[in-house]
């Protein structure tokens, strides 16, 4: 029996997971798709470096083109991450007639129409469900499971670095550093942790989700985005004594024909079911008109975790190759969906300020909330261990981020605000 040849690019992390599934799950695979799998060949950056897998040296190689132009490998495995060669890369082998798996969020958020129309016209599948929420069949799901609903709202927790960073400091007061330093040695953080932390690599998978569950076109720059290197331990802990936890929220949202899409912190009530999804966890929520609401819970990053998703794209490619189906993607058109600006996205607003102590002060505030027309839900004025001024926190009604705008601004021009601590995005 000819076996299924795939030529794996990169075999750090993710890549070292799929070989030991493919290696060890041999008899699984044969079973359902009829054919042996084999790793024929793996691209590295530097063939001399220690593996914590035993792997015959002659398949490694650092030439990109001996892979992805060999005639005799069927599929292309793409764990490497980058964007510019690796789209090189994924092209030609397109282009050669070979299927692409890949696990690269960052290149299908900002290339992905322009992959997926080449292989349509190659007759190759290109899968990527690994690219959003590591072990969590996410992609499938929304192409799939919801062809028959119209979504109004994906939230997700869909970086699993920052919900490690958030959980660490909420439940054991952990500084911001050190869990990023243990989150980048479990293999959970991007090669630069700074597109984790501030929210970019959330961002390309809420592009991503929000295209598949809208089935409307999303690009990058209209994903309004804020990361969590501004949460302080305060902010966590005035969360926490009004019921919400902090996370790092994706927000995608449909009303009629109008949709937006932002990352931030935001706090969640203790209550809804993604508040309590901690550490390296992914959760995505969706709502549809017709099932209402669903949550979608597992693995967000890491080696095996990760790499079941990559595998169980290859098995689909495989299968698809049985059937002589490749190639067929199912989705026709596309909605054509207004897009909000940031200034227009409308949600409850937490915001901590640090003003004056004296009589007054919470009308004059009062008052600015009331000129910029926002309304607010709840005051909380903590009591403080010294005299050097107050902690107001105020809760709003839905507000628009123009108006939220208005009211800092309102706040610059009045002495008895000293300082605006904080503001985030309140749910639930
Ligand atoms: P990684 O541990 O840094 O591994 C990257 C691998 O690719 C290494 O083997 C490296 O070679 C090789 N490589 C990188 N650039 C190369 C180049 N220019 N030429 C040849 N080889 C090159 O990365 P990873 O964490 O496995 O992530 C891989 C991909 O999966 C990324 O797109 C990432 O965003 C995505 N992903 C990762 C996770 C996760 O939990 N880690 C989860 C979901 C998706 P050397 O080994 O020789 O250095
Ligand atoms: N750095 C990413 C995360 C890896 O922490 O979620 C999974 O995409």
């Amino acid at each position: 029996m000819k076996p299924v040849r795939v030529g794996l690019l990169g075999l750090g992390t993710v890549g070292t997971g799929v070989v030991r599934i493919v290696e060890g799950h041999q008899e699984d695979l044969l079973n359902q798709v009829g054919s042996p799998v084999s790793i024929a060949q793996i691209l590295v950056k530097d063939r001399s470096k220690g593996r914590n897998i035993a792997i015959d040296s002659s398949k490694l190689t650092e030439d990109p083109w001996e892979i992805v132009r060999n005639p005799d490998i069927d599929v292309i495995v793409e764990v490497m991450g980058g964007i510019g060669l690796t789209k090189e890369y994924i092209l030609e082998a397109l282009d050669q007639g070979k299927h692409v798996v890949t696990a690269n969020k960052d290149l299908m958020a900002l290339h992905g129409p322009e992959i997926l129309a080449k292989a349509r016209d190659k007759g190759c599948d290109v899968l990527y469900e690994a690219s959003v929420a590591g072990g969590i069949p996410i992609i499938r799901t929304l192409i799939e499971g919801f062809s028959s609903d119209r979504i109004t709202k994906i939230m997700g927790i869909v970086n699993g670095t920052t919900n490690y960073i958030l959980t660490k400091m909420s439940q054991e007061g952990a500084a911001y550093e050190d869990v990023l330093k243990e989150a980048q040695d479990l293999g959970y953080a991007e090669a630069d942790p700074t597109s984790d932390v501030e929210g970019l690599d959330a961002a390309r998978k809420m592009t991503i989700l929000s295209t598949l569950g809208f089935r409307s076109n999303v690009a990058l720059e209209n994903v309004s985005t804020q990361g969590i290197s501004g949460v302080s331990q305060e902010d966590i802990q005035y969360a926490k004594r009004l019921g919400y936890e902090v996370k790092l929220l994706g927000i995608a949202e449909r009303q009629d024909d109008t949709i937006s899409v932002s990352v931030q912190p935001t706090l969640i009530k203790h209550t809804h079911p993604i508040a309590s999804v901690n550490g390296v966890f992914n959760a995505v929520y969706v709502h549809g008109e017709a099932v209402g609401e669903t949550m979608f819970y597992g693995p967000g990053a890491g080696e095996m975790p990760t790499a079941t998703s990559v595998v169980a794209d290859l098995v689909a490619v495989v299968k698809n190759m049985k059937l002589g189906v490749n190639g067929r993607q199912a989705q026709l058109s596309y909605n054509v969906l207004k897009l909000k600006t940031d200034e227009q996205i409308a949600s409850k607003f937490f915001l901590l300020l640090h003003v004056e102590d004296r009589a007054g002060v919470l009308a004059q505030i009062a008052q600015v909330f009331s000129n910029c027309d926002v309304s607010i839900e709840s005051v909380m004025q903590p009591s403080l261990p010294n005299t050097a001024g107050a902690e107001i926190i105020i809760i709003t009604h839905d507000a628009s981020k123009a108006a939220m705008n208005n009211v800092l601004k309102s706040f610059e021009g009045l002495k008895a605000v000293r300082k605006i601590k904080s503001i985030y995005r309140v749910e639930g």
